[in-house]
């Protein structure tokens, strides 16, 4: 068999040796009797045309084992033990009872490949190594570093690390990533939770595991395209070419600032390997999150980009500039409580903004947004970049000497004139803070940027602002007596609708100008008056677009009232079901994106976290705009900010409960995703939760049959007939499902959930909700 065998690949290299194994076909290096060293020739093994050399290749006054081109840079494509030091000039690779090894010293050995027999360098540029019968046993093209060459594959799963600089061969800071899901993906490295921080993708997730997908580089004209990797089908084209130059090496290289470019290396007879780049993912340096490393932003100076530290921090190497930056003074000793990410302050001016910061010893950042809303940060602060319409302003603390006196450490602006004008664009950083966002292994989310929402949102907000200034000014939060608002509802005759908590009734106020929603609370209070009052102080304190207004409050005896901003078009429960026809479906992905921006605000941007415990369509209202805000919030009491309390007593309706609330488990913020992940199903299918009375049994729970139609491939089921893009209702289905599975770690946190929607990065392949079987 072995024999057989022998005498075929002779026959395909077309070389007129005899089958005996001790003479192998041209091109094949016998291990046994070869050895390479540093310095004694031969350095290498190269290929039949001479384009490609394995062996030592010099790196300071030490040396790699790798693979490169014979251009004039010797641009290295493969690198073996990368993250091992460069070996020494004593070196030797050679092979013992079959097992090709890298001796260094007398004593230390890692071996490369076992029961190996042949090499082959060949012209492809991979290096091949093969057993006694000439089967290839290992091959380099398998392994990649941070290149691919011509004719190489990048296989589902596998992916390019970029090395860390021109000198340091090791593994870098970024990775190319080829997904089971059809996606490939630039990521930095240091991205834990990874999804929310990719800079580049090729949008090309199919969903599920594909599982058979893989880069390809054409040998011929240095096309990269990616397709099935079982019948070869093409997916997608990243760089289409019509070149068809001889002699001409492609490669793909990682490169170790992030980017990831085609190049071709041509050779003809007046050129040694001349490269030009075909093809680059993003188009500069300042677009790879983390070309800049810690406390450092990207900006260009004429055509290159470099690194700038942040006020009161130093390059960690002024060699390295990629490298990030420390701060360059010591503060007097803080307990550093705070912040893995930002410190919420509300809205103030900007001098209050700057005193808080100066006041809190943990706070080295302070950033004022265009809102006027302030929030305090620590360093280290990843993935600045500059971008003057988000922040109208950032503030570092800076030493003046690098002593720790408490008097030294003054504050300035980031730029001086910065604070006074508001057209210039210096200094303004929008940092992109990485949200945390558990996944299973293998992680499909990308960017993809585009902002859909964008102009119908700030449609809304304008004509909301000039509706909401007169309503501000005229109606401060107020206490009422129980007579007033017996008088403003005409002795509670026309009533709007019953929640959870008590009946709402319409009333009007100031002379008959504002209608209000007044709410006569009936079971919950227990409290004093004392803490009632504070609670609602609090509630009042909370302003935001999406959540409705608490504008005063009545507390007499045992009379507990509350007065809201009247929402003229009810809830989104009547609007969503009992609609005549379906609202359109752009409406029910803003709506989505509202409602989620509401509960961003409670949970995280709030003086503490308000976690709801009650969202469902029936507290979700709509005003005169279609803007829908979230009501009842705070009434299931405020939490403590260690957030460990646990509630007492089942709030909150069926249906939308998450499981944990049966558990006697802590209740946290992920209680409300749940909650919120229920309602996004029933926007996207404009139907309950539990629909009983349906002739198809998988159709009854809403959230089951959503998972068997998604993995099924089939999500147009759900719409009953409504035509919408496809990957937009996917987009909403898969989102609906992460957030309602049963664990709550898996759940994404609020702010994920905005910046999916938003668009800006895509959703992973949510698994099963469910742990129990359906
Ligand atoms: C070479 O490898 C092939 C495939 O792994 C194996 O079937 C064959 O027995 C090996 N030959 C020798 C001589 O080890
Ligand atoms: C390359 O970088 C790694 C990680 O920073 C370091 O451990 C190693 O010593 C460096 N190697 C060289 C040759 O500079
Ligand atoms: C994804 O792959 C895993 C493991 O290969 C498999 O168990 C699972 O069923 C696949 N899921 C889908 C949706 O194809
Ligand atoms: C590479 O490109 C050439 C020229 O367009 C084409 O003929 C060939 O089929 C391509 N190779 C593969 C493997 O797709
Ligand atoms: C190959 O890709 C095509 C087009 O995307 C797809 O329809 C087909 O199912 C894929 N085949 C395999 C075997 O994955
Ligand atoms: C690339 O993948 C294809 C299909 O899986 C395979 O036929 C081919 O041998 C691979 N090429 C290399 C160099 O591994
Ligand atoms: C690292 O990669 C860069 C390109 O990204 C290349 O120019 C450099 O030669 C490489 N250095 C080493 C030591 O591999
Ligand atoms: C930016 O460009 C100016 C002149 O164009 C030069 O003087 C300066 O050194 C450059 N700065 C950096 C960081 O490259
Ligand atoms: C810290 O770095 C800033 C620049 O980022 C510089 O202006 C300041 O003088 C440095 N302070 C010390 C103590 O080195
Ligand atoms: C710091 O300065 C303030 C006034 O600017 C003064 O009241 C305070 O005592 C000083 N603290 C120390 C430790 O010198």
């Amino acid at each position: 068999m072995a024999c057989v065998y022998v005498v075929f690949l002779l026959f395909f290299v077309s070389f007129e040796a005899v089958g005996a194994q001790e003479e192998p076909p041209a091109g094949f290096i016998t291990l046994e009797s070869a050895t390479l060293s540093p310095t004694i020739q031969p350095t290498s093994w190269t290929s039949p045309s001479g384009l490609f050399a394995f062996g030592f290749y010099p790196q300071g006054s030490d040396f790699l084992l790798g693979i490169w081109l014979m251009d004039e840079e010797k641009t290295l494509v493969w690198t073996a033990h990368r993250d091992d030091p460069p070996v020494p000039l004593d070196a030797k690779l050679l092979t013992i009872n079959g097992k090709l090894l890298l001796r260094t010293g007398q004593s230390e050995e890692k071996v490369i490949v076992e029961s190996a027999s042949f090499a082959f360098m060949r012209d492809s540029g991979n290096f091949m190594v093969y057993n006694q019968s000439f089967h290839v046993i290992w091959e380099s093209f398998k392994f990649p570093t941070d290149t691919i060459l011509g004719g190489q594959n990048l296989t589902t799963g596998a992916q390019l690390f970029s090395n860390l600089s021109e000198t340091n061969h090791s593994t870098g800071r970024f990775r190319l990533g080829m997904q089971p899901d059809g996606n490939l993906v630039l990521y930095p490295v240091d991205a834990l939770p990874m999804v929310l921080d990719a800079y580049w993708a090729s949008g090309t997730s199919e969903g599920g595991n594909v599982s058979v997908i893989q880069m390809y580089l054409n040998d011929t004209n240095g096309e990269l395209v990616l397709r099935n990797s079982t019948n070869l089908v093409k997916r997608a084209i990243l760089y289409t070419s019509s070149r068809s130059a001889k002699n001409t090496i492609y490669s793909a290289r990682l490169s170790y600032d992030g980017m990831f470019r085609v190049y071709s290396h041509s050779f003809d007879s007046n050129s040694n390997g001349d490269k030009s780049v075909l093809w680059s993912a993003v188009d500069e340096e300042c677009q790879v999150r983390g070309f800049c490393g810690l406390n450092s932003y990207c900006t260009r100076n004429d055509s290159e980009p470099y690194c700038v530290c942040l006020p009161g921090t130093d390059f960690v190497d002024s060699n390295q500039k990629l490298l990030g930056c420390l701060k360059n003074f010591t503060e007097y000793s803080c307990n550093n409580i705070y912040y893995s990410a930002s410190y919420h302050m509300g809205t103030m001016s900007m001098e209050e903004c700057i005193n808080g910061c100066l006041e809190d010893c943990n706070c080295e950042v302070a950033l004022y947004d265009k809102n006027g809303y302030c929030s305090k940060r620590a360093l280290p602060l990843k993935y600045a970049r500059s971008d003057e319409n988000v922040l109208s302003a950032a503030f570092f603390k800076v030493g003046k000497k690098s002593i720790e006196i408490k008097n030294d450490t003054s504050f300035i602006p980031a730029h001086t004139t910065e604070v006074t004008t508001t057209s210039t664009k210096d200094l303004v950083l929008i940092l992109v803070i990485t949200v945390g966002f558990i996944t299973c292994s293998f992680v499909s989310l990308a960017i993809s940027g585009f902002f859909i929402f964008k102009f119908r949102v700030a449609k809304y907000r304008r004509l909301l602002e000039e509706g909401k200034r007169g309503l501000m000014e005229e109606l401060k939060m107020q206490s009422f007596s129980y007579k007033e608002l017996q008088k403003a509802s005409r002795n509670f005759k026309e009533e709007l609708g019953k929640g959870a908590f008590g009946t709402v009734y319409l009333g009007v106020l100031h002379k008959g100008k504002k209608l209000v929603a007044i709410k006569r609370l009936e079971k919950m209070v227990e409290e004093g008056e004392r803490e009632f009052r504070a609670e609602m102080r609090a509630i009042g304190r909370t302003h935001h677009k999406n959540l409705v207004r608490l504008l005063g409050y009545c507390t007499e005896g045992s009379k507990r009232l509350l007065v809201y901003e009247y929402m003229s078009n009810r809830s989104l429960a009547d609007f969503i079901f009992k609609s005549r026809t379906r609202p359109p479906w752009d409406e029910r992905v803003r709506i989505a994106l509202d409602v989620a921006r509401g509960i961003l605000y409670l949970h995280e941007e709030c003086e503490a976290p308000i976690i709801h415990c009650d969202i469902k369509p029936q507290n979700i209202l709509m005003d005169d705009f279609w803007t829908a805000k979230i009501s009842d919030f705070g009434l299931a009491k405020l939490l403590m900010p260690d957030q460990t309390r646990t509630f007492t007593g089942v709030r909150g309706t069926r249906g939308y409960l998450a499981p944990e609330w049966q558990q006697n488990i802590p209740i946290s913020v992920k209680a409300d995703v749940y909650s919120y992940g229920i309602v996004l199903l029933e926007l996207v299918c404009c139907r309950r939760d539990l629909k009983v009375n349906l002739s198809k049994p998988e159709e009854i729970v809403l959230s089951n049959w959503a998972y068997k139609c998604f993995v099924a491939g089939e999500l147009y089921k759900l719409l009953g007939g409504e035509e919408v893009e496809r990957k937009s209702l996917e987009k909403m289905v898969k989102l609906g499902l992460w957030c309602i599975q049963d664990e709550p770690a898996l759940r994404p946190s609020i702010k994920s959930i905005v910046l999916m929607l938003e668009g800006i990065t895509e959703i992973a392949v949510p698994p099963c909700p469910t742990t129990t079987s359906m």
